[in-house]
């Protein structure tokens, strides 16, 4: 059953105290990131929401304390952007008890139980991934012999990591001549996509055609690495990512990523409009998704100024 939710004067009624807001950021890996918790802050200023702000450093031990302690403080909602899918369902079970009202931000939950969270708002992983496989498809629409592409992952366990790889593959399946040689996680940083490509390169040298890149952080990290091992990215290796960051769209304006699949961090907005429905007792969708693009070399100049992360 879903979880009835009054104001705190009632349903319907004004609230005679501002709304609090707990909410776990799982870390801030990337820009994405940073654009992410940037834009909430932003949000909950605007909307007049009182934000209790927690970053768990990719830690999901963190994000049970952090839970925890909302539950403890009784803050009206609980949002939270999880670091894996897994391992959930006791503490949701929790702030159920505590009959606080849970959003499901950015990456989602598997739990055995659906009705433990009112909403999800976030992007389509699945389908951010199917894009970048389908721009891969045309791109070597050409190519004669055997694709030899890399895959640097995101964190294990994570819905982005798992349904952008799902998607990917299953784009790719129409032609068998594209093939996935090496694929490793790098926790979406910059570090540890560098270190990786590394090691790819280290491994698979000039077989490598193809990098697909599960964000902008990771992909960035890649390109000096591959400079550094003599070849030319966006050249010798076409590379694919998945963000949207302005770092990104300069790289593509080099000719050094060739394809940008968008997946929007802007959620602040979203997120406080879902509490304040919450807060005066309406239904919300069980998912909200955020509509995204895909963008190309072509046009990165004239979409660069465009971009707010
Ligand atoms: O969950 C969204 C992903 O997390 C973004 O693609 C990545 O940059 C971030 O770390």
């Amino acid at each position: 059953k879903e979880l009835a939710v009054q104001g705190s004067n009632g349903a319907g009624q004004p609230n005679a105290r501002p709304i609090v807001l707990g909410f776990s950021q799982l870390g801030s890996e990337s820009d994405w990131r940073k654009a992410n918790t940037s834009s909430i802050v932003e949000a909950a200023k605007e909307a007049g929401i009182q934000l209790r702000l927690e970053n768990a450093e990719q830690s999901q031990q963190r994000q049970f304390e952090a839970v925890r302690s909302f539950i403890q403080q009784q803050v009206d909602v609980i949002a939270i952007a999880p670091v894996i899918e897994s391992g959930w369902d006791p503490i949701l079970r929790e702030v159920r008890q505590a009959g606080i009202p849970l959003i499901i931000l950015d990456r989602l939950v598997e739990v055995s139980d659906p009705s433990l969270y009112i909403t999800f708002i976030g992007s389509d992983f699945y389908e951010e991934g199917t894009k970048a496989g389908k721009y891969l498809l045309d791109k070597m629409s050409d190519a004669a012999g055997p694709v030899g592409i890399v895959e640097l992952r995101g964190t294990e366990g994570s819905t982005p990591s798992i349904a952008r790889g799902k998607g990917f593959r299953d784009a790719l399946k129409e032609r068998d001549l594209l093939r996935v040689i090496q694929s490793e996680a790098a926790d979406f940083t910059y570090k540890q996509g560098k270190e990786v490509m590394r090691s790819f390169l280290k491994a698979k040298g000039k077989e490598i055609r193809v990098l697909y890149s599960h964000n902008d952080d990771m992909a960035l990290g890649a390109v000096e690495a591959i400079e550094e091992y003599g070849l030319k990215p966006g050249k010798d290796i076409i590379i694919i990512s998945v963000d949207g960051t302005r770092k990104a769209f300069e790289k593509m304006m080099e000719g050094k990523i060739n394809s940008v699949v968008e997946c929007n961090p802007l959620l602040g907005p979203n997120l406080m409009q879902a509490v304040n429905e919450l807060m005066q007792g309406r239904t919300l969708p069980k998912k909200i998704i955020t509509p995204e693009s895909i963008f190309t070399e072509a046009m990165a100049e004239k979409e660069v100024k465009n971009r707010k992360y």
